[in-house]
């Protein structure tokens, strides 16, 4: 989360992009060992005062700007028992609101809305409904995420009504290539069913597994966004987006 993307870390894209949505409660979920992302949003009053009226004072405009705008919470998962347990973890921080997950290793652009912006959209004209954001991947790498089947709804060209989702499958069990990718918007009822919801067979709780119960009462659409995500959780794709990022800003 803290590696840079040219001046920025990932985090900080994941909270200017929830900024973008109009979303300023920012709850992390953190470990012991992430120290660095609750330093990076506080104040540094001698560093500021060293480096304010120099060339570099833009750079902490753009810190500066979310610590002002937002509230930061957060709160440690004590181990890493799946994306379901750490969406869990966070609920002290969330109460009885629908909230935004973002996964920021999954670094999305778009030259209009931002994902997230995209998706609060859909959400507003579908209350009560989960979404989670898709794209399509090659039938080879569809081991790496959620997949999701679903139906077109009507009078749409990207949002599906989700019928069924499955964590991680083979090619071979795989019903789409349509896969889930870190950007969720969630109701509160997802806490209840997480509650219930059993571990798989690595003992972790899949956020997949939770939303696939309230995709059997229709409450789950998946939405194909605008844009461009990049998958920073690998090398490659942490290799790409810092290209394509340095290539939009005319640094190469
Ligand atoms: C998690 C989710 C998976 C989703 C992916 C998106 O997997 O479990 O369903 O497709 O994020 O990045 P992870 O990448 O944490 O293994």
């Amino acid at each position: 989360e803290m590696l840079p993307i040219l001046t920025k870390p990932l985090i900080q894209y994941g909270v200017e992009e929830a900024m973008s949505a109009g979303m300023t409660t920012m709850a992390m979920v953190t470990s012991k060992y992430k120290q660095a992302i609750k330093n990076h949003f506080e104040p540094h009053a001698d560093i500021e005062s060293s480096i304010n009226g120099t060339a570099k004072s833009a750079l902490l405009d753009e810190v500066n700007h979310a610590s002002e705008q937002c509230d930061f919470t957060y709160i440690e998962q004590d181990q890493m028992l799946g994306l379901g347990h750490a969406i869990y973890t966070g609920k002290p921080l969330i109460g009885n609101d629908p909230f935004a997950v973002i996964l920021p290793d999954d670094l999305c652009t778009n030259k209009g809305d931002s994902v997230l912006t995209q998706m609060t959209k859909l959400y507003q004209q579908h209350p009560d409904h989960c979404i989670v954001a898709i794209e399509e991947v090659p039938m080879t790498e569809v081991d790496k995420y959620g997949v999701i089947d679903g139906e077109l709804l009507e009078d749409s060209d990207d949002a599906y009504r989700v019928k069924s989702m499955v964590e991680k499958p083979s090619p071979e069990e795989a019903p789409t290539n349509l896969a889930i990718i870190g950007r969720y918007i969630l109701t509160p009822e997802i806490f209840n069913v997480l509650e219930s919801t059993a571990p798989d067979k690595n003992g972790e709780i899949q956020i997949t597994d939770a939303l696939m119960t309230l995709a059997k009462e229709g409450k789950v659409i998946a939405y194909k966004f605008q844009g461009e995500r990049f998958d920073c959780g690998s090398v490659k794709g942490f290799v790409v987006a810092t290209n394509a990022f340095a290539k939009v800003d005319g640094i190469i």
